[in-house]
């Protein structure tokens, strides 16, 4: 595919590696009607649709997904992420002493299934281990130790596995939600360091892995709530930071869409247009819609309407990502919803993955299936219509 050369993706080629290091099989290089992409039997699956435009579609995946869903998690999707396998809470739950197994169990599954890993995330008010957040609070943690452990955090994890993720989320959810947005005074890492711990969390990111893509990642940055104040103030610090010197590569939106809420297509397609625009990569990196459901176990809507907003959310954000050649890849925040994240946050909520809690696709899954089929064969040719 012309308009989307994978090797052109990356500001480094950093996009023609896969999981199993630089050099190895370029499984997602794959030209439309070049060899079928590896990991999948499946012409018709995500991954095998997306590596037809050179867009590759992926998912969150927990360690239950790769246990006992291999061959969906596997089969339907060429780049993958951690849920909490890379937070800090989860690779270093005590001080000094690191449990790698979630993160290495998804860059070994990553490997075999020729995907590529977003890693995700380093710098982040939430999910950090108490005995860090403890010990500030305590005043054992001073403000200097703090700064020596977020570099060791950084330069350890991007470290361990250097070369082999595509793209980072360095940092996530600095900025408000008010109107005008800014980096929030409050935040935990703001309050501890000030506002210079992003832009050094960026620096170090890049030291520890020159080819990564670095991302800043957070949510309504693509108008999701009605308005563009995120995206304005994460425009323009992050066009200043870059343009001074920073190493930030992209900006990812998570895009977690409400179905109460409603959602501006074209909005949310002109802000990744503007962010490409601005000479960033984008990545479309947490995508779920979620809606009012029965109970967290069946997640049967309990408006029949959401089961077609569904479907036409996820699909124009889809579209808007095809459509912006910036967008380098488009993730879900995981597949099914027996394993969402979203009933156990947002209260009476569910129903904001592909699949069902029985690993089955809805709508959104076809519906995004034939948007890629559509987009990698372009529409039909019809004979033209006799003038009027
Ligand atoms: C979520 C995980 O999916 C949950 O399992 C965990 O309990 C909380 O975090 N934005 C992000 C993700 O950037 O890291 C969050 O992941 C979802 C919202």
């Amino acid at each position: 595919m012309e308009r989307r050369s994978v090797l052109a993706m990356g500001a480094f080629g950093a996009a023609a590696m896969v999981a199993g290091g630089i050099g190895a099989a370029p499984a997602l290089a794959s030209p439309a009607r070049g060899p079928k992409p590896v990991g999948s039997g499946d012409p018709q699956s995500l991954r095998a649709l997306g590596a037809a435009i050179d867009l590759p579609i992926g998912s969150a995946l927990t360690p239950q997904d790769i246990t006992d869903f291999a061959a969906v998690s596997g089969g339907q999707f060429s780049v993958v992420m951690g849920a909490n396998a890379m937070k800090w809470q989860t690779v270093e739950p005590a001080q000094g002493s690191y449990d790698w197994t979630d993160a290495d169990q998804l860059m070994a599954f990553a490997k075999a299934n020729h995907q590529l890993v977003r890693g995700h995330t380093l710098l982040w008010h939430n999910q950090l281990p108490t005995w860090l957040t403890d010990g500030v609070a305590a005043g054992t943690i001073t403000k200097s130790k703090l700064w020596a452990l977020l570099e060791k955090h950084i330069f350890t994890e991007v470290g361990r596995y250097k070369g082999r993720i595509w793209q980072w989320d360095v940092a996530n959810e600095f900025f408000t939600d008010a109107n005008p947005s800014g980096i929030n005074p409050n935040d935990w890492w703001i309050q501890q360091l000030g506002e210079s711990v992003i832009p050094q969390a960026f620096k170090w990111a890049h030291q520890a892995d020159p080819h990564a893509l670095l991302f800043y990642n957070d949510y309504n940055v693509t108008g999701e709530d009605g308005t563009n104040a995120k995206s304005d103030a994460v425009y323009a610090w992050a066009t200043k930071q870059r343009d001074a010197g920073v190493p930030i590569h992209g900006i990812g939106t998570q895009a977690h869409l409400d179905t109460q809420y409603g959602f501006d297509p074209q909005r949310f397609q002109q802000d990744l247009e503007r962010f490409g625009k601005a000479g960033f990569k984008v990545a479309v990196t947490e995508a779920d819609v979620r809606t009012f459901v029965d109970a967290a176990a069946t997640q049967v809507p309990t408006d029949s309407l959401a089961q077609f907003a569904q479907p036409f959310e996820y699909s124009a954000m889809l579209q808007a990502a095809i459509s912006v050649p910036a967008v380098i890849s488009f993730t879900v925040w995981g597949w099914t919803d027996s394993l969402s994240w979203v009933p156990g946050t947002f209260s009476g909520e569910g129903y904001a993955c592909l699949y069902d809690v029985n690993q089955q696709p809805k709508q959104a899954y076809y519906t995004l299936q034939k948007d890629l089929e559509l987009a990698a064969e372009g529409a039909p040719r019809r004979a033209p219509l006799p003038r009027a």
